[in-house]
């Protein structure tokens, strides 16, 4: 289908949401190397209820150590840098629902579980920073929250079609609807503006192959966010669909079938905890 018909269909039927302001800057600060602490303090202060929750995370248990953090840069300077974006982009992820009930917990338990795995996957292959494969795990399936939000009884019946069929969503959403999360999320990612290896993460994690990507690196993020996706499915981390690991080219990232295995069971891990410690 040509471009502009699909993006005519796909603006017809699903409306596009604002990026919550802090998210959207935040993005912007990610690829910058030289982006302060000063500056994402500025950007976090200036949303009280963002704030407050932030201040929480940081004096919960696992962070705290004993003292008391009443301050957003001391959280900062705490809980690190990187992992405040990543608990800020984590956070809007969460606020871009619109309603929050089951199927939407499912899906925002897929996205924590599919950033740990990328990360994990991105230090054990040292082909990509662990921190982008992070913030992409998170934002991978941002497509399914902005058409669930806009169409979401065509969205249930979709949802049913995949878990009764065993067909992907890819396959299951074209069908249906005309269009699918990866067409939907790229189109919103250019209108976001959102930096580009995000964006062939959101469009391209589905694909066998990447027509017209300029840089190889997007291609192996997209290829650690799809095997990183399989451990979760699998798992049953938010979604439970079975994963034909002979499609899944383990090779392309330099790792084993056994390897694989054992990184998946490490994953189980450190996702309870990671997201004992986000309900705080
Ligand atoms: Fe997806
Ligand atoms: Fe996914």
């Amino acid at each position: 289908m040509k471009d502009d018909l699909l993006e005519k269909i796909i603006l017809d039927t699903v409306d596009v949401p604002s990026l919550p302001p802090i998210a959207s800057k935040v993005l912007q600060l990610i690829n910058d190397d030289f982006a302060s602490i000063t500056e994402l303090e500025r950007i976090i202060s200036r949303d009280q209820a963002f704030s407050s929750r932030l201040l929480r995370i940081a004096n919960s248990p696992y962070y705290g150590r004993g003292r008391s953090i009443d301050t957003i840069s001391t959280a900062i300077i705490l809980i690190g840098f990187n992992t405040m974006k990543s608990l800020v982009t984590a956070a809007s992820m969460k606020d871009l629902h619109r309603q929050f009930g089951l199927f939407e917990q499912k899906l925002w338990e897929h996205s924590l579980g599919l950033s740990v795995a990328a990360s994990l996957l991105a230090a054990e292959t040292q082909m990509i920073q662990p921190e982008e494969a992070l913030i992409a795990g998170l934002i991978h399936d941002m497509g399914k929250i902005i058409i669930n939000n806009s169409i979401p009884e065509s969205y249930c019946m979709v949802i049913e079609r995949v878990y009764e069929t065993g067909l992907t969503f890819i396959e299951v959403e074209d069908d249906m609807l005309g269009f699918n999360h990866c067409s939907v999320g790229g189109l919103i990612a250019r209108k976001w503006k959102l930096p580009r290896n995000l964006e062939v993460v959101i469009e391209y994690h589905h694909s066998e192959s990447f027509p017209g990507i300029e840089d190889n690196n997007y291609e192996t993020l997209c290829q650690i966010v799809k095997i990183a996706d399989a451990m979760c499915l699998n798992l049953g981390i938010g979604l439970r669909i079975p994963v034909n690991l002979s499609k899944i080219g383990f090779d392309q990232i330099g790792l084993t079938e056994e390897r694989f295995y054992e990184l998946q069971e490490r994953l189980k891990r450190i996702y309870i905890e990671q997201k004992a410690q986000l309900l705080e």
